[in-house]
């Protein structure tokens, strides 16, 4: 019928343009279920792109949102607020222990602009170093810092005295690193760059040097953080803790927020040199609240620690060659594969499975937190099905 609401055409005639998009209109979602306008039902391991680890509409998340709303929406960041106040507190206690003055925002992207002023303010140095296939996010600061050619160089000139470096080659950042750097950028896990761990005695190495060399160590864990790996920071698993330290995604239980924390090595922070309308908001800090106390009451950090393990294994146990490697830490998962991984993302989409690329060969799974075993089981069972078939299109 030709009334019926088709979300569909409506968008593509008004959509920026600027995604890839897919065929399904997604119109609800719970734990780690979703559905689209014809009733179809999905496990979703792309999870908004690593933002639900607690799952869709956790209820606390939810009944935090109802009640903040009754109470009060906004409250810019030159008052003071008790939400706000709340979600500070609960925050350092689960940071590593060093970081203890945070920035609120709206987005990884701005968690990371913020980091690279802080890092520039607080040294009177210019240079950041970042590592290849690194992703920082798309505004003009973290795009800079953004490692693939296609994102950035439409865009040039971007921000000066950003120098990419191979990731886990620490000979790399001594053979650039100089008096006028100001940062080393890294993600502790890349996440779009193929789901690449960062080596132990690499990251332990950038900490030692950023100490010799007077310069600040900033790990990008916008899309580690919260459980995603296993901890609720990928540096502890490491036992490193950085000068500066951004978060976005899964730290408001699926509404927008960013964050950045810095230790006392980060100095200059007055009033004027950086803020955010929206930073702080009281909705965005009551759902971050409730996010964050049912991460630990749910042992959902363990949880992911433990299932990662388990499912990685389960993968590891598909006989089909076209698997060139498993990696990942906790619930962050890539299958990189010998040949390109859009046609089995949309095999994939068909069996009732969403996935992510990483990159052109690497198909990613960022489930909720909260899947089960047997949703795991199920999920690898059709990931082999689909590799099987060799679907193509
Ligand atoms: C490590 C990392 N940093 C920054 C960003 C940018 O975050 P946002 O898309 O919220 O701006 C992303 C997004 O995928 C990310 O994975």
């Amino acid at each position: 019928m030709s009334d019926i609401f088709d979300p569909i055409s409506v968008e593509s005639k008004y959509t920026s343009g600027v995604y890839y998009k897919r065929d399904v209109a997604i119109v609800r979602g719970k734990g780690v279920r979703v559905w689209d306008n014809k009733g179809t039902e999905y496990i979703d391991c792309v999870a908004g792109q690593g933002v639900v680890n607690l799952g869709h509409c956790h209820p606390k998340v939810v009944a935090a949102i109802n009640e903040q709303s009754q109470k009060l929406l906004t409250c810019t960041e030159i008052f003071y607020n008790d939400t706000r106040a709340k979600l500070l507190d609960k925050l350092v206690s689960v940071l590593p222990q060093n970081l203890n003055k945070v920035y609120l925002c709206n987005s990884g992207a701005e968690s990371v602009e913020a980091a690279i002023k802080f890092a520039r303010l607080s040294t009177g140095k210019k240079e950041i170093i970042a590592a290849m296939r690194g992703f920082h996010g798309r505004t003009m600061g973290a795009l800079s810092a953004t490692w693939e050619k296609r994102y950035r160089q439409p865009f040039f000139p971007l921000i000066p005295g950003v120098k990419h470096v191979p990731y886990n080659k620490p000979q790399k950042i001594i053979d650039i690193i100089s008096e006028d750097t100001a940062a080393i950028l890294v993600e502790v896990v890349q996440g779009e760059g193929g789901v690449r761990p960062g080596d132990a005695e690499y990251l332990a190495h950038l900490r030692k040097l950023c100490d010799e060399k007077g310069c600040l160590l900033i790990f990008d864990e916008v899309q580690t953080g919260f459980g995603r790996t296993g901890k609720w920071f990928a540096c502890q698993h490491y036992e490193l803790e950085p000068d500066i330290l951004t978060m976005g995604k899964a730290i408001a239980g699926g509404v927008p927020m960013g964050a950045v924390a810095v230790s006392e090595c980060v100095h200059n922070l007055k009033p004027g040199t950086h803020g955010s309308t929206f930073g702080g908001n009281p909705l965005a800090c009551a759902a971050s609240l409730a996010a964050i106390e049912a991460y630990a009451d749910e042992k959902l950090i363990e949880r992911s620690c433990e299932l990662g393990k388990y499912v990685r294994e389960k993968i590891g146990c598909i006989d089909n060659s076209v698997i060139r490697e498993i990696r990942g830490l906790g619930l962050m998962i890539g299958i990189e594969l010998k040949t390109k991984v859009t046609p089995y993302l949309r095999a994939l989409m068909a069996n009732g499975v969403l996935a992510l690329p990483a990159g052109p060969t690497v198909l990613r799974l960022l489930p909720p937190l909260v899947i089960t075993k047997d949703e795991l089981d199920q999920v690898v069972s059709i990931i082999e099905k689909v590799l099987n078939e060799g679907k193509n299109g």
